[in-house]
């Protein structure tokens, strides 16, 4: 039987974590609260099913499958069907409360709840709930469908039987899972957001123009993208909140944010989403 797994948040991540589920045989009920939102990610996940098409990755009749695989809906109880739900709203504390409050009335006990979370601490969300063992991290990197890491993240009280479940559908989607406990910004962000910082203050600091930073990092490391575009690429608000969770998290000056990037912000300078960061996408 085909297995349901609903997904919360129909953004950037929450379209791509679905797209990779439904290629992958899944069902996907997708929720959102905003209309804007479901219509842009049917959009997104139809193109991304027919690249996959052109790619050979799927045929003419499995792309529709998968497409039909797929429910959407404004309502967070339509999720409640699913034995496994990805919560992949916006990245603030409060609003994944929310999302895991409802959950938690519409839901059986034995559903397994995730977070998409880049930063947010699983076991201060795990604890709202009323099944911590069964509440674990579930990271993906952007662009989903292409990305083979998924960050497992196991907090204080979750169960080796939700971790083996997640890992084994991250598996089953052609991901592969790493396990990493419950810290501030997990591995992925403790590395990553203190290399972007470091190349913002390179840039204040006049060490170098940002794409000479940028082709240092591609040209030198064998990095795909620089750690500038890359910051523009993630979101540079995104960029910025993970600094402070880092600095709030282990109160340690090396993760103090980089004033440059603090300034773009404030600016509305966001990377891609915004047309400018520390590149111009106009
Ligand atoms: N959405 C979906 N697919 C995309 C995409 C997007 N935005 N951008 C590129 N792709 C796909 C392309 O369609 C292509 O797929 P196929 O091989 O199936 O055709 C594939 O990616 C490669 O694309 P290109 O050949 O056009 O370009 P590229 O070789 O330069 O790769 C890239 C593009 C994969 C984005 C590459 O530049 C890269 O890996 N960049 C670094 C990305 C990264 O580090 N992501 C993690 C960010 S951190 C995060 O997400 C988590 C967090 O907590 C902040």
């Amino acid at each position: 039987m085909t297995k349901l797994i609903g997904v919360v948040g129909a953004g950037t991540m929450g379209r791509g974590i679905a797209h990779t589920l439904l290629r992958a045989n899944y069902a996907v009920s997708l929720v959102d609260s905003l209309p804007e939102a479901l219509g842009g990610a049917q959009q997104a996940i139809s193109s991304g099913l027919a690249h996959d098409v052109e790619k050979g990755r799927l045929n003419a009749e499995t792309r529709q499958q998968a497409f039909a695989r797929l429910q959407i809906s404004a309502e967070t109880d339509a999720v409640s069907q699913a034995s496994f739900i990805i919560e992949a709203v916006t990245e603030r504390f409060e609003a994944k409360a929310e999302v895991f409050r409802k959950l938690e009335l519409y839901c059986p006990s034995t559903t397994i709840f995730a977070t998409n979370t880049s930063s947010i601490s699983i076991t201060r969300l795990a604890a709202i709930t009323g099944r911590p063992g069964r509440f674990l991290g579930l990271h993906f990197f952007n662009p989903v469908p292409v990305m083979k890491l998924v960050e497992v993240v196991a907090g204080v009280e979750t169960l080796p039987e939700t971790f083996e479940a997640a890992a084994d559908l991250a598996r089953s989607v052609g991901k592969t899972p790493i396990r990493v406990n419950d810290f501030p910004g997990f591995v992925s962000n403790r590395l990553l957001m203190p290399m972007i910082n470091e190349a913002a203050f390179a840039v204040m600091e006049g060490v170098a123009e940002a794409n000479a930073v940028d082709d240092v990092m591609k040209l030198g490391m064998n990095h795909p993208m620089g750690p500038l575009e890359l910051a523009d690429f993630i979101g540079l608000d995104v960029c910025l909140d993970i600094m402070r969770v880092l600095y709030d998290g282990f109160h340690d000056a090396k993760y103090r944010p980089c004033p440059l990037l603090e300034k773009m912000v404030y600016a509305g300078r966001l990377g891609r989403k915004s047309g400018r960061g520390f590149f111009n996408y106009s």
